[in-house]
């Protein structure tokens, strides 16, 4: 059995998996302090991680019913993320393996990401294609094997889609994060009542999406707010439709050069309907992991630890988290 530490961000996780991928505990406690903010306030994110860590992780191993000792491995996310709130998640991991004298498995995030298609009750063998795109990342990702060899073939060059949908929401004036709060919205709009741009012309398999906030932003100020007031959930549509149609547009040009015929979704704006929708006549098979597996958490983490390699004692103890960088994001 593996426990795992996921603090990567803003929500302190621990999950505990069996060596087959069966979830035993999943429990996420999000922090919640930081919509008054209008999104993530790093330091805030750090503190709340150390005040929530052991009791997320002692919450964890009861609902497993599994002591610290009976544990095969401890894996914790290593990066990349805020690097306040990664410490927190590699030292408290570093803390209990060494108590117990057991190993540790340092993860990468996005592996996670991917891995969480490999989890009970319906593991998603590779190969396929995965789209993770969240408040943090957004990545297309060829994964032909379990372990970390899987190819990076698109990433974004600025902001990350979930971003987008949280900048534009802003906007419009609604809330923390947005993406929800737009789909919603947008379900009352039309979404060819305006033209936003979709990053067409980045080259290759990247995304773009800063210029889609400033056009939003230009077409806010051009309108006035009494038309916008009137046209919101118009634009709210048109943006989405952008944001979707940029994200399909590369997924369909990636299984076309790939020639790879099977889709995974991941991260948090997996759970857009529209997005789901455009995607689906993509692929031949469409997986979408349940919802709590999507967005950041720990079984993810334990997931992929299962295709790492193990650190022994005491070689981990110098371990150290990476903010950005490792895998070339
Ligand atoms: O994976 P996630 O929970 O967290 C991190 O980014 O770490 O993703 C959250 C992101 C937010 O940007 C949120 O606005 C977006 O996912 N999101 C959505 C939807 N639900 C969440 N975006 C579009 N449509 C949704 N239904
Ligand atoms: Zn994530």
């Amino acid at each position: 059995m593996i426990l795992a530490l996921e603090t990567s961000c803003d929500d302190t996780c621990a999950a505990v998996i069996t060596a087959r991928g069966e979830i035993r505990a999943n429990v996420i406690s999000s922090q919640g302090v930081h919509d008054r903010y209008g999104g993530v306030v790093p330091e805030i994110a750090s503190r709340h991680h150390l005040e929530l860590v052991g009791a997320v992780v002692a919450d964890a191993l009861a609902r497993a019913g599994v002591s610290l000792p009976e544990l095969d491995a401890i894996a914790v996310t290593q990066g990349p993320g805020l690097v306040g709130a990664l410490l927190v998640g590699v030292a408290s991991a570093k803390a209990l393996a060494a108590a117990h004298r057991l190993p540790l498995v340092p993860v990468d995030h996005l592996h996670g990401h991917v891995a969480a298609n490999f989890l009970d009750p319906h593991p998603f063998e590779p190969p396929f294609l995965c789209l993770i795109a969240s408040g943090g990342h957004t990545l297309l990702a060829r994964v032909e094997g379990y372990g970390p060899e899987w190819e990076v073939l698109g990433t974004t060059l600025d902001d990350a889609a979930g971003e987008a949908f949280d900048k534009g929401a802003r906007l419009l004036g609604l809330g923390y994060p947005g993406g929800p709060a737009l789909e919603r919205l947008a379900r009352e709009g039309d979404p060819a009542a305006f033209s936003f741009p979709t990053g067409a012309r980045v080259a290759g398999l990247d995304f773009s999406f800063a210029g889609l906030k400033t056009a939003l932003l230009y077409k806010v100020r051009e309108l006035g707010e009494e038309e916008v007031a009137r046209r919101r959930a118009d634009l709210a549509a048109a943006y989405q439709h952008a944001i979707v149609e940029a994200l399909a547009l590369r997924v369909e040009a990636a299984l076309a050069q790939t020639g790879l015929r099977r889709l995974a979704l991941g991260g948090g704006v997996a759970a857009n309907g529209p997005l789901r929708a455009r995607v689906r006549g993509l692929a031949d098979e469409l997986e979408v992991p349940p919802l709590a597996l999507c967005t950041d958490n720990a079984a993810m983490i334990a997931s992929a630890a299962r295709y790492l390699p193990a650190l022994a004692f005491p070689d981990y103890l110098s371990l150290d988290a990476y903010a950005s960088g490792e895998r070339g994001l």
